[in-house]
């Protein structure tokens, strides 16, 4: 009997992956994919913990869906719910008390058995919920099946998970657990069949994914930039991204696989956090602000394009308006193409949010608007300075207009271009000729005329 899935995903990518591996867990037991929690059997709300507006959330989407439950129930129907991810991991408990009208709660490295706890909760029917929100011995990856649900033409595969880096702001230590790489074979045949099912772009994914140390078939163990190298060999592969990474796991062979390997794209999100070195120290980040832009020199050394995006946190504990101005002096010394910028939200259970000189929320408010004026200018700017230029774009799916494509620059800027349909998930010239909000707008060339060598002989 088919029956209908629906999967909310909040946070980061590792969690997009984790809600589309879900899918492929219970595809086996017929479930399919349903346009919306109106029309599902079964809705997993897959959560994030990293900052406290994002937690909220779950509660008052837990409150809608209730109502749902209720009605379908009342129609002599079921709905089973499900709160995954790191909020189920961090607050099983106190979801359970919340909304005990929650059927199963997992964490995100126990999905596997998610078919196991469908069986055990239908079994226990009204009476009993389930709650697995352990850390296993075993990996979740070895029982993963190894079929995959295509994907699209640019695809997350996670490497790595966890993390060892304890920064003091942060929960994913907690919520993840432990650092853990896969096995490199195991990293290949799935990237190898995402490539079989359409991908042409891979993201490869890890909390601090170039801390990836994973065992090779050699018996040796290997870093990201052999990894890296190892999956330019899959026919079909054109473009590999990875992220997100720590700067202190930044090794020259990851730096020489960016001067070295075409599919590797010039884009790095690289975050800091701050500019200020009493506060990357309080962070526990473990580098000061120097070795930032050392670190961005020899990259750009490798790779002259390279183009730069980072997080940035304001507000943290003790952080005051000279720290905050390095933070900007940073900014300005770096130039960064995109970036991403948060309040400090205190997260129980983690160091900074027992600190006493926690920011006023006014301060921290005045502090993100100036930092964010600053990052869009910078990004618009860099966006600009492509007016004119012909970039490779890998089209991707329909654009928003009828007639358009979407598709991404090597430097991860959406481009929207009026193509026809057959040349999703092929690397074409565009023209840059417009700057939109938050994409770029374009001519695709005719074929022979690009800078891409390769299609220009093909065609010729
Ligand atoms: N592994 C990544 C970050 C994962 S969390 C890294 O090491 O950079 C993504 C981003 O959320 C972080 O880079 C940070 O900028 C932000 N973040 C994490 N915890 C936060 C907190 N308590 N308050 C505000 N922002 C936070
Ligand atoms: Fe969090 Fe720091 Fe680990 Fe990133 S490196 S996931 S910010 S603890
Ligand atoms: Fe959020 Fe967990 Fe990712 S806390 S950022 S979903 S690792």
């Amino acid at each position: 009997m088919t029956k209908k899935l629906f999967i909310k995903t909040y946070g980061c990518q590792m969690n997009v992956y984790d809600s589309a591996r879900m899918a492929d867990v219970l595809a086996p037991l017929g479930f399919t994919t349903a346009a919306s929690a109106d029309d599902a059997d079964m809705v997993i709300l897959n959560t994030c913990h990293v900052r406290e507006k994002a937690a909220e959330k779950l509660f008052s989407d837990l409150g809608r869906l209730r109502g749902l439950k209720r009605a379908r129930q009342d129609a002599g129907g079921a709905l089973t719910l499900v709160v995954a991810g790191c909020v189920a991991q961090a607050e099983g408990d106190e979801i359970r008390a919340r909304a005990p009208f929650v059927d199963i709660v997992l964490g995100p490295q126990t999905l596997h058995r998610l078919p196991a706890m469908v069986a055990r909760a239908a079994a226990a029917g009204d009476s009993a919920r389930v709650l697995d929100t352990e850390f296993p011995p075993e990996s979740k990856f070895d029982f993963l099946p190894e079929t995959r649900a295509p994907q699209g033409v640019s695809a997350f595969l996670s490497v790595q998970e966890g993390c060892d880096r304890f920064c003091s702001f942060c929960v994913v230590p907690y919520t993840r657990g432990a650092e853990y790489s896969r096995p490199v074979a195991q990293v290949v045949a799935e990237a190898t069949r995402l490539v079989a099912h359409g991908a042409r772009e891979l993201v490869l994914l890890g909390q601090n994914v170039n801390a990836y140390h994973g065992r090779a078939p050699d018996g040796a163990s290997w870093g990201l930039g052999a990894l890296i190298r190892r999956l330019a060999e899959i026919d079909g592969l054109v473009r590999i991204r990875y992220t997100t990474s720590h700067p202190l796991d930044v090794d020259d062979a990851l730096i020489a696989a960016h001067r070295e390997v075409e599919s590797l794209m010039p884009f790095l999100h690289l975050p800091v956090q701050s500019g200020a070195d009493r506060i990357l120290a309080a962070m526990n980040r473990r580098h000061d602000a120097d070795f930032y832009r050392r670190l961005v020199d020899r990259l750009r050394a490798a790779r002259a394009d390279l183009a730069l995006s980072s997080d940035f946190i304001v507000g943290y504990p003790g952080e005051t308006d000279a720290d905050f101005a390095a933070t900007l002096r940073l900014i300005d010394d770096v130039g960064f193409a995109q970036a991403f910028s948060f309040k400090y939200s205190a997260r129980a259970g983690t160091p900074a949010a027992a600190a006493p000189d926690q920011v006023p929320e006014a301060v921290k408010t005045a502090r993100l608007a100036e930092l964010q004026t600053r990052l869009a200018a910078q990004q618009t700017a860099f966006n600009r300075a492509c007016l004119g230029r012909t970039l490779p774009v890998l089209f991707e799916k329909p654009g928003r207009r009828p007639g358009q494509l979407a598709g991404r620059s090597p430097y991860l800027q959406p481009v929207a271009v009026a193509a026809p349909a057959g040349i999703v998930g092929e690397i074409r010239d565009v023209e840059i000729s417009d700057l939109h909000p938050n994409s770029l707008g374009g001519i695709l060339m005719r074929e022979g005329l690009g800078m891409t060598g390769r299609d220009a002989r093909v065609s010729a």
